[in-house]
């Protein structure tokens, strides 16, 4: 075999295999890929003081424990209230440098999008973007203050990626993240501060037990079964953390078709509507449970 038939094989043999991981893996193939090549969790946060947002339950819990596994990495956990917020904030920046933030609080929605109350999509942001932006704000000029860098995880949402039904301002608060969080990284990027932003598909977690409805004040109060096609807390997590381990700045997690169809979003938009349509109107479409107009 010459050089160039050798060559063109081997492009050829990587170009089917990347598909094969588009098509079957349950994440993005940078991420698949650092899995293997890529520094383990257990050595990544090897003495580093990590704060995590929304750790009590949830993907948060999860990420809690898959960190303790390395044994030295310091943890701090934080959960809903403002003022918690604060004293951790105190606590953390004050001893230790903090390393890695993961801002994990937030909330989800089920509501239909013409019957959505504005006060709905004002509490929602407040919460998923505002709240976050604020303490991010404050990690941030801490950051810079002690020169030494830092990471910033931030759960977004393959909802950042494309519309979601029945999530509407849910999904326009994670696209406004990465609006945030682009910029943020564009004007940072040579003080060492890092940005992951995480877009975990369908997971099993509590989050449609405080999820946002179309009426302020109301939740959907409702949990998954196990039946229902959804990735594990203890998996997302795992690959959340290969994802921030490794400084990826993107990285998209959920059960196969999901990852595919989040490329053809990004890179192939004509593609991908008239799929979701096709797909629709065959009955197939990914419903997530308890979507009941509301
Ligand atoms: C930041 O964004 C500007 C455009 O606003 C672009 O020209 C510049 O190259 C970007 N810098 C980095 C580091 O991405």
């Amino acid at each position: 075999m010459d050089w160039v038939s050798l060559f063109g094989t081997i492009l050829c043999i990587l170009c089917i295999s990347v598909f094969i991981v588009m098509c079957i893996g349950d994440s993005d193939v940078l991420t698949a890929l650092y899995c293997y090549i890529g520094i383990q969790p257990v050595h990544a946060f090897r003495d580093k003081v990590i704060w995590i947002t929304g750790g009590s339950s949830g993907i948060g819990e999860a990420i809690a424990k898959e960190l303790a596994k390395c044994n030295s990495a310091k943890i701090v956990l934080s959960a809903r209230r403002k003022e918690e917020l604060l004293r951790v904030k105190s606590e953390c920046l004050g001893k230790n440098n903090l390393d890695v933030l993961i801002s994990n609080a937030g909330r989800s929605q089920r509501a239909a999008w013409p019957q959505t109350e504005l006060a709905v999509d004002k509490d929602l942001f407040e919460l998923n973007v505002f709240s976050l932006l604020n303490l991010n704000r404050i990690v941030v000029r801490h950051f810079l203050e002690v020169g030494r860098g830092g990471q910033l995880a931030i759960m977004s949402s393959i909802a950042a990626k494309m519309g979601v039904y029945h999530s509407g301002s849910y999904s326009g608060s994670k696209f406004a993240l990465h609006g945030y969080f682009n910029s943020l990284r564009n004007e940072t990027y040579t003080d060492n501060i890092d940005v992951t932003l995480i877009c975990p598909g369908p997971v099993f977690s509590p989050i449609l037990r405080n999820a946002f409805t179309s009426k302020l004040g109301q939740v959907v109060d409702q949990e998954y079964t196990s039946g229902d096609r959804r990735m594990t807390a203890d998996r997302c997590a795992y690959l959340s953390l290969i994802a921030i381990g490794n400084r990826l700045e993107e990285t998209w997690v959920a059960l196969s078709p999901i990852v595919l169809f989040t490329y053809l979003a990004a890179y192939q938009p004509y593609l991908f509507s008239k799929l979701s349509r096709f797909v629709h109107s065959n009955g197939l479409y990914f419903r997530a449970r308890g979507a009941k107009d509301r």
